[in-house]
């Protein structure tokens, strides 16, 4: 039986949580002097076919990328998706995380997601080896885990599923038949109120997950979760310490409500690891995206707004009121993403996110938001907006255009895979659907060869700027 990741594909897909600008930003924000992401060095650990770094060495051209993958036919199809569109500054290799050394190199950023559970210990060992060894001194080296105590809800599921399937080889079959065994118990009369809130949990997982994924993650013969104290514990063994969590909300007092921040701070005090560990027992988590760096960084916890002032700020908010009344003192609440939300009654926070609302996805750099006398106010105030989840921030200008230019250019990544499908990376590395076949032939188009009168002859008789407006806003332009 060959290796199970080149029997059943497994398409990568980008993530921005692991981009080296959202990295520079976290690392920034906690003191360190992580390297410009505009000119770094990237290793990511089981990269698969490349689907998360592609598209970063496509739109970081002065910066070189390497992935290493065990299986063969992921990094074949990278490659040929790299010749397809002739970049020069990433590299994927098949290899064993095991045999990887020093040779590789240096790194600014090492990233390893959906990895570190789904391996036997010295494959595990051998990611952390590397992610100290490989790194450069102000690196930042990402790893993502299944966490308890979470997870014990889908061990729960998991061990059904596997018994169920113990016998079965075949892919397919596998997948289908421990789905099925879900669906048809939870149609049986379920012992309480419990049972049914654990298996209602697990056919919404089984609805949101696509067959591969199932058939790697929740049916993989390795699949493992740790406590956040072990899994810092065994970084602390290779030297590295805790930095942060890439989902920086998830690590913020400011969304824990009072008796949970007071709880924590009788757990933990001022420890930052125990501290995570407690909010994991409070709220349950499943998943961890944690940053680490090296043991002998220095950070700066103190979280000051101040460091907000050299950033980009991106905020999708908008203002609960239709019309909310920007005058100083008035209160007026923002709705974010997530159900993130902020009140202010600052004119000039207003203002700006107002501002940041109506220019989205493109963002404003912090000194261009005219806070005339007042930037220390509105730095605190939005920096409390990232906090909370309501805003982006960015170490990096826009990579993408707010309009389309006279000759439309699209990213060339977005039209190879409008060739092949609905779902395309964006340019703020995220993936969406561009459902709309015309929509789609028409990013296709978008090689900077043609100018209105000619892209009307491909899509004719639809309003063309309504359809590439919607393209930039979709973060899918470059001009
Ligand atoms: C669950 S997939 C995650 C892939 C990708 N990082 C993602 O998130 O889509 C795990 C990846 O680890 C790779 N892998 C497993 N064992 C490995 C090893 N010993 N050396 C290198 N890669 C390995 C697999 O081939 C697979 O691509």
């Amino acid at each position: 039986m060959g290796f199970a990741y080149d029997q059943v594909l497994y398409p990568g897909f980008p993530l921005a949580q692991t981009h080296p600008d959202r990295l520079a930003t976290i690392a920034g924000l906690l003191g360190m002097r992580a390297l410009p992401p505009d000119r770094c060095r990237v290793l990511e650990l089981g990269c698969g076919d490349g689907g998360n770094l592609i598209p970063m060495a496509l739109g970081l051209p002065q910066s070189q990328f390497t992935g290493i993958d065990l299986a063969e036919q992921a990094v074949a199809r990278g490659r040929t998706v790299i010749q397809a569109l002739g970049l020069e500054n990433i590299s994927l290799r098949q290899m064993d995380l095991t045999k990887a050394g020093a040779d590789l190199g240096e790194f600014d950023y090492v990233l390893a997601h959906g990895v570190y559970s789904w391996v036997p210990p010295e494959v595990r060992d051998a990611l952390l080896r590397i992610s100290r060894a490989n790194l450069a001194p102000d690196g930042v080296a990402y790893v993502s885990y299944n966490a308890y105590p979470g997870f014990h809800r889908r061990e729960m599921f998991r061990g059904m599923m596997l018994h169920h399937v113990r016998s079965v080889r075949d892919p397919a079959g596998r997948y289908q038949q421990a789905v099925q065994l879900v669906e048809d118990l939870a149609k049986c009369k379920l012992d309480g109120e419990l049972a049914r809130l654990l298996f209602d949990e697990q056919l919404q997982h089984l609805s949101e997950t696509a067959p591969w994924v199932l058939y790697h993650d929740d049916l993989a013969g390795t699949n493992r979760a740790f406590y956040f104290h072990e899994f810092a514990a065994e970084a602390r063994r290779h030297h590295l310490q805790y930095l942060a969590e890439a989902d920086f909300v998830e690590m913020q007092a400011e969304t824990d409500p009072e008796p949970v921040a007071e709880a924590l701070e009788r757990f933990a005090g001022g420890d930052v690891v125990a501290r995570e560990q407690y909010r994991d027992f409070i709220r349950g988590r499943r998943f961890r995206q944690t940053l680490l760096c090296r043991e002998e960084v220095v950070l700066d916890r103190s979280l000051q707004p101040d460091r907000i002032k050299e950033l980009y700020i991106a905020s999708e908010a908008r203002p609960v009121s239709s019309q909310p009344d920007l005058r100083e003192g008035v209160a007026e609440e923002f709705r974010g993403p997530r159900g993130a939300v902020l009140e202010t009654d600052s004119a000039v926070a207003k203002i700006a996110l107002c501002r940041l609302a109506g220019v989205w996805p493109q963002s404003i750099r912090f000194s261009d938001l005219g806070a005339v006398g007042e930037a220390a106010r509105l730095a605190e105030i939005l920096f409390q907006g990232y906090r909370v989840g309501l805003l982006e921030l960015h170490t990096l200008a826009p990579q993408f255009a707010a309009t389309a230019g006279d000759h439309p250019v699209a990213s060339p990544l977005a039209r190879l895979q409008a060739q092949q499908g609905a779902v395309v990376t964006t340019l703020r590395h995220t993936l969406i659907e561009v459902d709309d076949a015309i929509d789609r032939r028409l990013l296709q188009l978008l090689d900077g060869t043609r100018n209105r009168e000619a892209l009307l002859e491909g899509v004719r008789g639809e309003e063309i700027e309504t359809r590439l407006d919607r393209l930039a806003k979709e973060a899918l332009l470059l001009g």
